[in-house]
């Protein structure tokens, strides 16, 4: 897993290849010695086994994954992590310490950069893209290598597990931002709990992901292309059925809008009220398809 990140290290100093923490070395247990289980879509799994899958998951997806991301939102992931990054407003206050967990593909963590220099001709803000998976990071180096953030202090890319960011010390970042990812991960209150721990005080916790549309009519509709249409698509244009299926069923495991919102204030944040909108804890986008959740770590 390793591996990608050390050559990608290698042929820059930007890239720094950190040992990744594993959350679990053996079967997870709770307090009667029982081995425990999480979801892998609609699968259930043994706790431990879900880092291995997903890391197959996205091995096997990185390569086509700009293309099916397009083909599967028809272009709309775009305007989506436009509106998240523009309702930052990275370097408004000035530059700002970033890190982007679940980031391999870049998109956020250059969409944070533009943001700051166009707007702002901030040129110091920095982001430290962080993901667990080599490949992945390997598709937002090369895109990366492309723009004037390369070779530059402001951008780095480091594998590791947005659960353990043990080589991160406290307090350190002003934006922790995680886009599409936290619902891969096994376990949210651990990820959220990094998240708090690696903010200074003041620092934002901003969450894109996908959740739960709250029109029924809509939701039938959506549930139709989401099962339907996008496995196919997913063995048509990258040949792999399986990733896709699953990549449809943890959008539909993962919790509602509030019990999320709730999820980061018990973790410490300090957020919006619990409803959806104006002074709320989340907005949901094209009527909860997608949704951006913010905290503030008080
Ligand atoms: C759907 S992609 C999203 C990539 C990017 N943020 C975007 O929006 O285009 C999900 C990413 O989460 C990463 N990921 C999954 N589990 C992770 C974990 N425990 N820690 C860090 N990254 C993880 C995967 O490797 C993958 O790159």
């Amino acid at each position: 897993m390793q591996t990608a990140a050390r050559s990608l290290a290698r042929s820059t100093p930007h890239l720094r290849s950190l040992a990744i923490r594993r959350s679990h070395t053996g079967p997870s247990r709770d307090s009667e010695g029982t081995s425990r289980t999480t979801h892998f879509g609609f699968k259930t799994v043994p706790e431990e086994k879900k880092e291995t899958l997903v890391k197959n998951v996205f091995d096997s997806v990185a390569s086509s994954y700009d293309v099916m991301n397009d083909a599967m939102s028809l272009g709309v992931h775009r305007l989506w992590k436009d509106d998240f990054v523009s309702s930052l407003k990275p370097g408004v206050k000035g530059p700002l310490r970033c890190i982007d967990l679940a980031g391999g593909t870049g998109d956020i963590a250059l969409r944070i950069l533009d943001f700051a220099r166009e707007n702002y001709a901030d040129r110091e803000t920095s982001v430290d893209v962080v993901d667990i998976n080599g490949e992945m990071l390997k598709e937002g180096y090369k895109r990366f290598k492309k723009t004037m953030y390369h070779n530059t202090p402001q951008v780095a890319f480091i594998e590791s597990n947005a659960q353990a960011l043990e080589q991160f010390p406290d307090n350190t970042y002003d934006l922790y931002t995680i886009a599409f990812g936290i619902r891969n991960c096994t376990s949210v209150p651990d990820v959220l709990k990094e998240a708090y721990r690696v903010l200074k005080p003041g620092g934002t916790f901003a969450c894109l992901e996908f959740s739960k549309v709250t029109n029924p009519l809509f939701n039938m509709v959506y549930d139709q292309y989401s099962f339907s249409v996008i496995p196919i698509m997913g063995s048509i244009l990258a040949g792999d059925r399986e990733s896709y299926q699953y990549l449809v069923e943890s959008i539909r495991k993962f919790p509602s809008q509030p019990d999320f919102a709730q999820m980061i204030v018990d973790a410490g944040f300090a957020t919006g009220g619990m409803h959806e909108g104006k002074g709320g804890a989340w907005r949901d986008l094209w009527g909860g398809i997608a949704c951006i959740h913010k905290g503030v770590k008080v």
